[in-house]
């Protein structure tokens, strides 16, 4: 399975803060934004990687990501020069993605989860149909909003209802399997004018193969694409990493613990990262076992 980082957009709901930095670049706490859904992808264990972003923030995303090799991962770059949809990205992709299954994870979206790499493994082992999130939100009306019927099974989504029928949110972190462009390519552009992940989802929902993860309590799902978000994203991750002295949204971290680095690159990202909290946690890793 191919992997899809959408990191487009102008950011305007963070106006000042995006007029001349990508929103996905701005930091959560200790990292870059972009971090976060990059492990998401790597927990899937996902290794061939499609960053997409605009023609002006591409070099800034090569020059913190690089090819990939430190994270044992490939990076491939393309740009998307205007924000028409988040499946955009799948025409974008669609000589590289050469008919493979594919996930995609919004730039801005943050998932923390304890049984994070259970879930998301059995999502890429599915061989037809797509899987998806859900959150439940006090905000729905910002989201796509999905309803269950009383069996809970999935009944319908609806992108930003004025009058949301549900809280359950869908998240930004979707598994496609290897029709995804084909149906994207019959998707057209909604009344705001964009081609609407929604309006995919609901192709696979009606032929009654969208799967949908409810992601429960224990769960965390942030999005920082406000000011209020993007400040409570970077608690959260404080939170946790104060308390447990663990790492939230660290490729590197994700890279070794899922074996695609050695220890000796471990160390070497932990020495090369410099005297910082973050580069302390890392040698310490190296110091234990992988597990
Ligand atoms: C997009 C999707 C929406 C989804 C959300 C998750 O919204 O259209 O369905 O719930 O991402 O972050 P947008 O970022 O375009 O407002």
């Amino acid at each position: 399975m191919k992997g899809i980082l959408l990191a487009g957009g102008a950011g305007t709901r963070l106006h000042p803060l995006t007029l001349a930095m990508s929103k996905q670049l701005l930091p959560v706490y200790d990292k870059p934004m972009v971090y976060y859904p990059l492990s998401t992808l790597m927990l899937a264990g996902i290794r061939d990687i499609m960053i997409i972003s605009t023609p002006q923030d591409i070099p800034l995303f090569k020059r913190l990501l690089g090819d990939g090799s430190q994270f044992g991962v490939t990076f491939e770059y393309r740009t998307q020069s205007s924000p028409d949809g988040i499946p955009q990205a799948f025409l974008i992709a669609a000589d590289w993605l050469d008919g493979s299954p594919c996930a995609l994870a919004l730039g801005d979206n943050l998932i923390f989860a304890d049984h994070l790499s259970a879930i998301l493994k059995q999502a890429t082992q599915r061989t037809i149909g797509a899987t998806v999130f859900a959150y439940q939100v006090r905000d729905p009306e910002r989201y796509g909003v999905i309803t269950f019927d009383t069996e809970g099974r999935a009944l319908d989504i609806i992108e930003k209802p004025a009058d949301p029928a549900s809280n359950w949110a869908v998240t930004g972190l979707y598994f496609y399997d290897h029709r995804v462009l084909e149906f994207s390519r019959k998707l057209r552009p909604s009344a705001r004018g964009e081609l609407e992940i929604t309006d995919l989802n609901r192709m696979y929902l009606e032929e009654g193969n969208l799967q949908v993860e409810r992601l429960g309590r224990g769960c965390a799902w942030l999005d920082a694409g406000l000011p209020d978000s993007l400040l409570e994203a970077s608690a959260f991750v404080h939170t946790i990493q104060a308390r447990q002295g663990m790492l939230v949204g660290s490729p590197t971290e994700v890279a070794y613990r899922m074996g695609f680095i050695s220890r000796q690159q471990l160390i070497e990202q932990a020495q090369n990262i410099g005297k910082t909290e973050l580069g302390r946690v890392l040698m310490d890793l190296s110091l234990r076992d992988r597990s």
